[in-house]
C-alpha cells in the first residue's frame, strides 16, 4: 500500500494509492499492535509483499513520527487500539441529520430545469430526498464560488424553493482556481501571492476543468482563511452543504509537461512504432495527469518555510478541508443565533482526499468508483476501515460512479447504503442514468430509501454517540469477537452500533448468502420497508434467502435498535419529532 493522495478512478486490485492517506494500521497476531506513522509525505507500506511475514514502511522525505498503540483492554484488543487512536486524534465532525436523508447527484445535471425534474420526479414519486448535489456544471465556466449564469440565472431562489420542498442543495468545490482575468477570486489570489508557487516564485499554473488555474496555498495560513472565506459567496444564497472535490491535489496536466509530451508525440508520429515505441507512444499522454515530476515543481508557504509539494502532497486535501470548515464555521458564528444554530445544524462538508486529522473538520466520500458488484463488497470493508481512523460520516457512490449500472447492482447497493451516513446515489456522464425512478423496479427502490427513513432515528443516535465518543459505527466482526477465529476472518459482514449486524449481498444472481452469527441473535427481514418477519437465529453459519429487495438484519438481545416511521425528508421527521416532544411535554 503506498500512501499517496491519487486521483484514481478505477478501484482495481492492482492499485496502491486512492484519495486519501491514512497511515494507520492495527497488526493483529498473538497480541494486537496499532501504528500511526504521521509524515505528510508518501508513505510504504510493504506487508510480507517482498519477505513473506515481515511488513516494512518507509517514508518518502524521512520527516515523520511513529505512535505505537498497544492494547489497554485484553478482551476486546483491536478496538481498544483504535479507540486510544481515536482519542490521540481528536473527535470526529457530526453531520447535521438531515445529511441522513437519501442525496442525489449526477455530473450532467446541466440548469435549473434538471434540477427540478429531479425534485419533481421523487416527491411525485413518493421517493424520498433530502438533498440534491450540484456537480460543476452549475459554475460558470467551472470557477469556484461563482454561478453559471443562463443555466442557473437565481440558485438562491432555486436553494429556497427547494428548502420548500425540504431538498437541500450541495454545490462542488473544487480545488484549481481558473487563471482569468476579470475573475475576482483569481485577481485577489494572484495580487495577494495566495497561490502555489513555481522554482522562481512565479504562480504555478496547471491544467483542470476550467482550464489554465493555479492552486490556492492552504498550507498557508493567511490564504487558507482567505480560501475558507470564499465559501461565504454560496452560504449567502441559502446553502448550506458542499463537497470538496479534485483536491489530492488533481492535476490533468502542467504547462511544461503538456509542451513537452506533445513535442515528443508529434515527433514520434512522423516515425514506424515498434513494440517499445507503440507503448511509450500511449503511455506518453496519460502520463500528463496527476504527474510526479509535477508535484516536484511546485512549493508551499508553511509558518514562513517553503516546503516542495511532494514533501507535503499528502497534506493538501486535508488543509483545503480544514479551510473550508473554519470558513463556513465563521460565517455561521456571526448570524443572529449563530452558535446554537451551528451546535444543532452544522452544515454538511465532506471532502475526496484525506488525510488523519481530517475527520475533524469533515467527512469524505469513497471517489469514483464505478457499476462493478467489487466495488459494493470495497465500500462494506472501506466502511469500517474508514471507521477506525474517525470517518464517521462516509458513503460509496450508490450504483457505481463510472460505468452503466444495472438494476439489481443498484437495489443491492441500496440495500448496504440504507445504513451508511452519507445516503447518496451519483454517477458521471458517460455512464447510464441511474435516478430510481428510472428503473422498472423503481418501488423496490423507493421502499429501500423509505427504511432508510425509517432507520434514521436509530442510525443518527448510534453515529452521533460514535463520533462524541470516539467509537466505531462500523465494526469488522472481529473487534467484538477476537478469540472467534471464523468472525476474525469475516470481512463481508459489519457490526453497526453495538447491537445489530449486517450481511450484504454483494454478489450478481445470487438469492440469498451464507451469514455467519457468532453468538444467537434475533434474525428481521424487511421487505418494503416493513419487518416482514421476526426470528430467533442459532450461532454458526447459515444461509440465508435474500431475495431482491430483501434486507436482512441480525439484532443482538439487548441492543437499541429500534425503527421508526417513513417520512419524505428529515425536514418532515425532525417536525413529528418535535410534535411528539410537545405532547410528551
Ligand atoms: C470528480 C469527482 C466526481 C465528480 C467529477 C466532476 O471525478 O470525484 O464525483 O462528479 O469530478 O466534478
Amino acid at each position: 500500500y503506498i500512501s499517496d493522495c491519487t486521483d484514481d478512478s478505477r478501484h482495481t486490485e492492482g492499485k496502491h494509492s486512492l484519495y486519501g492517506a491514512h497511515n494507520f494500521v492495527v497488526i493483529s497476531g498473538k497480541t494486537e499492535l496499532g501504528l500511526f506513522v504521521d509524515t505528510p509525505s508518501r508513505a510504504t507500506f510493504d506487508v510480507g509483499y517482498t519477505e513473506h511475514g515481515v511488513m516494512t514502511i518507509s517514508v518518502a522525505s524521512g520527516a515523520f513520527k511513529l505512535y505505537t498503540i498497544t492494547p489497554s483492554d485484553e478482551e476486546k484488543p483491536a478496538e481498544s487500539v483504535v479507540k486510544q487512536f481515536r482519542r490521540l486524534i481528536g473527535m470526529s465532525y457530526i453531520a447535521p441529520k438531515w445529511a441522513f436523508g437519501y442525496g442525489q447527484s449526477r455530473w450532467g445535471y446541466r440548469d435549473e430545469k434538471d434540477i427540478r425534474e429531479v425534485a419533481r420526479r421523487h416527491r411525485e414519486n413518493h421517493i424520498p430526498l433530502d438533498a440534491i448535489y450540484l456537480d460543476i456544471d452549475y459554475m460558470d465556466h467551472y470557477k469556484d464560488f461563482t454561478v453559471g449564469g443562463e443555466a442557473f440565472p437565481d440558485l438562491k431562489g432555486l436553494a429556497c424553493e427547494m428548502r420548500g420542498l425540504g431538498i437541500h442543495l450541495v454545490p462542488i468545490i473544487d480545488a484549481g482556481i481558473k487563471k482569468e482575468e476579470g475573475y475576482p477570486v483569481y485577481e485577489e489570489g494572484r495580487d495577494k501571492g495566495f497561490f502555489c508557487k513555481d522554482e522562481d516564485g512565479e504562480d504555478y499554473e496547471f491544467g483542470v476543468w476550467p482550464g489554465i488555474s493555479c492552486l490556492p496555498d492552504v498550507l498557508d495560513e493567511k490564504a487558507a482563511e482567505w480560501f475558507g472565506d470564499k465559501y461565504r459567496a454560496l452560504l449567502d444564497l441559502g446553502i448550506d452543504g458542499f463537497w470538496n472535490d479534485m483536491n489530492e491535489p488533481a492535476m490533468f496536466y502542467s504547462k511544461k509537461n503538456l509542451k513537452r509530451v506533445a513535442g515528443e508525440l508529434a515527433e514520434m508520429s512522423t516515425q514506424e512504432l515498434g513494440l517499445e515505441g507503440f507503448f511509450k507512444f500511449r503511455e506518453l499522454a496519460t502520463s500528463l495527469s496527476n504527474n510526479e515530476e509535477d508535484y516536484k515543481s511546485f512549493y508551499h508557504n508553511y509558518r514562513g518555510k517553503r516546503y516542495r509539494h511532494d514533501e507535503v502532497h499528502n497534506l493538501y486535501g486535508f488543509y483545503m478541508t480544514k479551510a473550508a470548515a473554519e470558513g463556513i464555521a465563521g460565517y455561521m458564528l456571526e448570524q443572529p443565533g449563530g452558535a446554537e444554530r451551528y451546535r444543532k445544524d452544522p452544515p454538511l462538508l465532506f471532502s475526496r482526499a484525506s488525510y488523519i486529522g481530517l475527520h475533524r473538520y469533515a467527512g469524505i466520500w469513497q471517489g469514483d468508483n464505478r457499476s462493478w458488484w467489487s466495488q459494493l463488497k470495497l465500500s462494506v470493508c472501506m466502511t469500517a476501515s474508514l471507521n477506525m481512523c474517525g470517518f464517521l460520516y462516509t458513503g460509496a457512490d450508490i450504483g457505481g460512479f463510472g460505468d452503466d449500472t444495472t438494476e439489481d447492482l443498484l437495489i443491492r447497493w441500496l440495500s448496504f447504503a440504507v445504513f451508511t451516513p452519507l445516503m447518496r446515489n451519483h454517477s458521471e456522464k458517460w455512464s447510464r442514468e441511474q435516478e430510481v425512478y428510472r428503473f422498472g423496479s423503481a418501488e423496490i427502490m423507493r421502499d429501500l430509501i423509505r427504511l432508510r427513513y425509517r432507520l434514521i432515528p436509530w442510525l443518527y443516535e448510534t453515529y452521533v454517540k460514535a463520533c462524541r465518543e470516539g467509537l466505531m459505527m462500523f465494526k469488522p466482526l472481529g473487534f467484538e469477537y477476537p478469540r472467534d477465529e471464523v468472525a476474525r476472518r469475516t470481512e463481508d459482514q459489519l457490526l453497526v452500533g453495538d447491537g445489530v449486524m449486517i450481511a450484504p449481498v454483494c454478489e450478481q444472481n445470487a438469492t440469498g448468502r451464507v451469514v455467519y452469527l457468532p453468538e444467537p441473535m434475533k434474525m428481521l427481514r424487511i421487505r418494503g420497508a416493513e419487518v416482514v418477519s421476526e426470528e430467533p437465529a442459532d450461532a454458526g453459519h447459515r444461509y440465508v434467502e435474500m431475495p431482491l429487495g430483501d434486507v436482512c438484519l441480525f439484532v443482538k438481545e439487548g441492543s437499541d435498535f429500534r425503527l421508526g416511521e417513513v417520512y419524505e425528508s428529515v425536514a418532515e421527521l425532525e417536525r413529528a419529532e418535535g410534535m411528539a416532544a410537545g405532547t410528551k411535554d
